[in-house]
């Protein structure tokens, strides 16, 4: 049962209709001139030029390239922090429009040009809605969301989430259509850890493989029994992927090497499960190196945690979506392996990421993600807005 519509949600979706051309336009804008993670000057110089002209806003630089704008409401109420971010990959743009990017080898290939865009049409239509508006928003432009250590965890460290009682953000979607919207409970996102394990051993003749310590040999099946700590030391139902990416070892075809140096990517959807993984791989690969002669040396380097949405947030902005956004599809979505630094956020609030269906067909728009010919359906621009706007009206508890 959805219930009625929240009084204001007709006038939301009525100013979200009238001002898309103009997100359109900045997302076009910013197209054009994708910037790099923690490179994202022009990005911000642009962006404040747009919230200058935004009543009552108070602008914060946590960092070099990122932007706080808060919005204090005329009515009581906690504090929503909603988070766009705004950085591009090192891509070619493939495609052929008018809003391709202009800089060479740079592209935004993700969508963060649609999320900032969407912000600010948010933070131009709830600052119309101020004197309604409950408690405290507050909006996140945040650089350097695709290169470790992440723009999410330098804006924690500046101190953006204090007195911040919950958060939000959203992505477009390619592998969903415009008109779908997925706010899971629970984990959105894995975590991104990574390790690099140097096996050392004893060179020697190839002929002789019975006066060295193979290194190699030794490598091969650490990667082999690193799969058993997925398989037999992890519940059945706590996914874990270690993927080991990297093997390198010796130079000659006659030269058994001194060493040999792996690396990969571990990935899981808890942070108990994550805790776990270094402990786990260091007693195989000891165990591995012990049994053969040889030993090991383990780097591991925390990334992104996973993104687990509080079932809370996630249940009312779904109940939202469905209530106030009636054109909107709530849809089922599986966990995903691929990692995101909102993670930093919610380690300090309860909040939900929300994925925004923008594959269109008939549009021809469906490449995947950080793929040259990738882009998204605007329309989904509009749902973004939609979500972003509503969202404190619920969440504030108006
Ligand atoms: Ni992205």
């Amino acid at each position: 049962m959805a219930g009625d519509p929240h009084p204001l949600a007709q006038r939301i979706e009525a100013l979200a209709r009238t001002q898309h051309p103009r997100v359109v336009g900045w997302r076009r804008t910013m197209h054009r001139q994708p910037e790099l993670s923690f490179q994202e000057r022009e990005t911000v110089r642009f962006l404040l030029a747009e919230l200058a002209q935004v009543d009552c806003l108070e602008i914060e630089r946590p960092t070099d390239t990122s932007i706080v704008a808060r919005l204090r409401g005329g009515r009581p109420g906690p504090t929503l922090a909603i988070r766009a971010d705004i950085d591009a990959l090192p891509i070619q743009d493939g495609k052929h429009c008018d809003y391709r990017s202009q800089v060479p080898g740079v592209m935004h290939a993700c969508g963060h040009d649609g999320h900032a865009a969407m912000l600010l049409g948010s933070v131009h239509l709830l600052s119309a809605l101020r004197n309604e508006l409950p408690g405290e928003v507050r909006f996140f432009f945040q650089h350097a969301e695709e290169q470790h250590p992440g723009g999410a965890a330098e804006m924690v460290e500046a101190g953006v989430m204090n007195g911040v009682d919950r958060i939000i953000a959203a992505h477009v979607i390619s592998t969903q259509d415009t008109g779908g919207i997925v706010v899971r409970d629970g984990p959105a996102f894995a975590s991104s850890d990574r390790f690099v394990l140097r096996v050392l051993g004893k060179g020697g003749h190839a002929a002789n493989p019975d006066r060295c310590i193979d290194p190699v040999f030794v490598g091969a099946q650490i990667v082999a029994n690193l799969q058993a700590i997925v398989a037999r030391n992890t519940d059945a139902h706590d996914a874990l992927i270690i993927s080991v990416t990297r093997f390198h070892a010796g130079e000659a075809f006659n030269v058994i090497p001194d060493g040999a140096e792996l690396g990969g990517s571990v990935r899981c959807f808890s942070d108990a499960v994550r805790r776990r993984a270094p402990e786990l791989i260091r007693r195989i690969a000891d165990g591995v190196a012990g049994a053969h002669g040889a030993r090991c040396e383990l780097d591991y380097v925390l990334g992104y945690a996973p993104v687990v949405n509080d079932a809370g947030v996630a249940g009312a902005l779904r109940h939202m979506i469905e209530r106030d956004m009636p054109a909107l599809q709530v849809r089922e979505m599986n966990p995903m392996p691929n990692s995101e630094d909102f993670g930093a956020f919610l380690q300090h609030a309860p909040g939900a990421y929300a994925l925004i269906g923008a594959r269109s067909a008939a549009k021809g728009i469906c490449h995947p993600h950080h793929h040259p010919m990738f882009d998204f359906d605007e329309d989904a621009l509009l749902h973004g807005v939609q979500l972003f706007s509503n969202a404190p009206f619920t969440l504030n508890g108006a």
